[in-house]
């Protein structure tokens, strides 16, 4: 029995249907070969994905640029938990409407720690930022930084 059952969750992995709902946690490994593993960041090159993301996510506007910047890419100035970054973080490639709303929520929900009550991102939401941000570069995206909410 034993080689039987061992091939048994194969074959059901085979058969889950293709639009299953993409895992946060999953896509968040990307990101982590940057933001590292606990969102902690690397000061002066990558910022931690905390304090200043939940402030941003409380707002509309801070909302529409944590979107646009997985969406677009960034390229600074910014400032974040009061240390200055000018970086540039790649368009994240690949990633649908319900995958960006599912990395935002991992990250909003489970590697953020410190700020205000995170409200997780709905599908129908980032694909109204990606379609009003069509015309915005990294660089226009950083600049949406300041005034957006964050510290
Ligand atoms: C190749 C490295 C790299 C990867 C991969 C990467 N980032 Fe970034 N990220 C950066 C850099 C660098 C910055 C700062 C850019 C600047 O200085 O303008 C940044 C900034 C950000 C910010 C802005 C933070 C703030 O408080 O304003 C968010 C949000 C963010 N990244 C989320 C993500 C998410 C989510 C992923 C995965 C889907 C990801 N990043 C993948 C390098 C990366």
């Amino acid at each position: 029995m034993r080689p039987l059952l061992s091939v048994l969750p194969v074959a059901f992995m085979a058969f889950a249907p293709a639009h299953a709902a993409p895992d946060g946690a999953t896509i968040y490994n990307r990101c982590a070969a940057c933001h590292t593993r606990t969102g902690a960041g690397v000061p002066g090159a990558y910022p931690p994905l905390n304090a200043d993301f939940r402030l941003l996510a409380a707002r509309p506007e801070g909302r529409r640029y944590l979107a646009l910047a997985v969406i677009k890419g960034l390229n600074g100035p910014i400032m974040v938990e009061g240390k200055p970054y000018r970086g540039m973080m790649p368009a994240q490639g690949g990633l649908d409407d319900a995958g960006i709303a599912a990395v935002l929520n991992h990250v909003g929900g489970t590697i953020a720690k410190a700020g205000p009550a995170f409200r997780p991102f709905t599908d129908k939401e980032v694909a109204g930022y990606r379609a009003g941000g069509g015309g915005l570069s990294a660089a226009d995206v950083a600049k949406l930084h300041e005034g957006a909410g964050g510290k």
